[in-house]
């Protein structure tokens, strides 16, 4: 079995395991608006022993467990065992589990799992990407009039740098969008529900993944990766191809049209 396919299989396994206590574990709050479940932290050490077992000699990062420091980055794995975790807690449907997988730190397979539409969105870098069967590709929309982004949010920025951001979009004649996980919001893109992604910081595991999605599906990000994203994470941007260079000036962050 490849790295591919065990984490097609691990991503869904885990979004199961998730998914048995929908709306229903026990929260608690890491911070202001920053919760977290008794599932974030099993989902967390099922993926990490599973990959542990596989291959012992992978580094291995998570949200919740911390890792990775002063190791190896050859073949580094970071998962988001809950991305989504205010919507999971409270019932809404609209939530992941996140394994992404870097070799010398170019995302090379990106795995979502989203229990509760049983959807598995895969990506390998060269073969495209996919949700279950069907292949993605990014919108094909050139309309700002048309577009919708979505512009995520977390209290790691401030209120008033949020609604300038939000004010350029809607100035520029977008829709704005705010759903609660970045992973999917990544997924959205790469599977032209929406014309893009932004958030003006987000960490590794919320976006390790998805943006091998993007990439894959004809779209186009920041370099993420970047200067030292993978432990204090960075800006991201995730865009269609024909809106791009339009969207990436209006957001404010470079990318790689
Ligand atoms: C959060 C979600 C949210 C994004 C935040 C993330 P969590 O992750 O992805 O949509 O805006 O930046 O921290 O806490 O649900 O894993
Ligand atoms: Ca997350
Ligand atoms: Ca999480």
């Amino acid at each position: 079995m490849d790295r591919l396919e065990f984490a097609r299989g691990l991503a869904r396994n885990a979004g199961l395991l998730a998914h048995s206590a929908f709306g229903a574990s026990a929260t608690s709050m890491k911070g202001r608006h920053d919760v977290v479940t008794a599932m974030d932290h099993e989902v967390e050490r099922f993926v990490r022993q599973s990959i542990a077992d596989k291959y012992p000699n992978d580094t291995i990062i998570g949200e919740e467990e911390g890792g990775g420091e002063g190791r190896a980055v050859d073949r580094v794995w970071i998962i988001d065992p809950i991305d989504g975790t205010a919507n999971y807690a409270r019932g809404i449907p609209h939530y992941c589990v996140s394994i992404g997988y870097l070799e010398r730190m170019v995302p090379t397979l990106g795995v979502l799992y989203d229990p509760a539409h049983a959807s598995l969105y895969w990506a390998a870098r060269g073969e495209g990407a996919w949700r279950n069967e069907v292949r993605l590709k990014v919108s094909l929309c050139a309309d700002l009039g048309a577009a919708t982004v979505e512009c995520g949010w977390s209290t790691r920025r401030s209120t008033a740098d949020y609604l300038a951001l939000v004010t350029r979009v809607m100035n520029a004649g977008c829709a704005m969008r705010r759903a609660g996980s970045g992973a999917l919001g990544l997924a959205s893109v790469a599977a032209g529900s929406s014309e893009a992604y932004c958030e003006l910081h987000i960490s590794a595991w919320d976006v390790a993944a998805g943006v091998l999605l993007v990439r894959e599906a004809g779209g186009h990000t920041n370099d993420f990766f970047g200067g030292d994203g993978i432990n204090t994470g960075n800006p991201v941007i995730a865009t269609n191809d024909a809106l791009c260079a339009e969207l990436a000036g209006i957001i404010g962050i470079t990318a790689g049209c």
